[in-house]
């Protein structure tokens, strides 16, 4: 029975892995929707729905470091396999963009356009500091 099942998740872990490669795509696809949206609504000032944008980025951004198993390097994906050896400096980066979106939404619920602008501009930073180091 043991060795069924060890068969049988040898089997469907490419499934597993290629199934967490969309899911991490996706969330960056919905991340660069959302920072477009952002974008419009603080051009627009309205700022009723950043806080909403903002609050979506910081989820994508707490969960964006588990969708990285060892296992899910090959194939379809662009992520840089030095996040394997290097998870801790690639957790801090996803930390730290949940922690500018969690401090955009409190702007935006405080009506603070300066604080704002300035944490739209270090969400558009994380971009570059993640992708430079661990996409290919
Ligand atoms: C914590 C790291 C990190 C941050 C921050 C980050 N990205 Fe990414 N991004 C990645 C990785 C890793 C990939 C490659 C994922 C893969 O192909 O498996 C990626 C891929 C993408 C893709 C391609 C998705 C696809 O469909 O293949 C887009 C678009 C993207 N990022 C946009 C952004 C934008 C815009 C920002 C900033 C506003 C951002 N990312 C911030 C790590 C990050």
């Amino acid at each position: 029975m043991i060795k069924f099942l060890t068969f049988l998740l040898l089997l469907i872990s490419p499934v597993i892995a290629s199934d967490v490669i969309n899911q991490r795509q996706d969330s960056m696809q919905d991340f660069n929707k959302l920072m477009r949206a952002a974008n419009q609504s603080l051009k627009n000032s309205e700022i009723e729905i950043l806080a909403k944008i903002y609050g979506d980025i910081e989820s994508i951004m707490k969960t964006y470091p588990t969708l990285f198993p060892n296992d899910s390097f090959d194939g379809k994906t662009k992520a840089s396999n030095d996040i394997i050896d290097n998870r801790e400096i690639f957790n801090q980066i996803a930390n730290d963009t949940a922690e500018w979106a969690a401090l955009a939404k409190i702007a935006a619920e405080n009506n603070d356009l300066e604080a704002l602008q300035q944490h739209q501009q270090n969400l558009y930073g994380s971009c570059k500091s993640c992708h430079s180091r661990f996409k290919n």
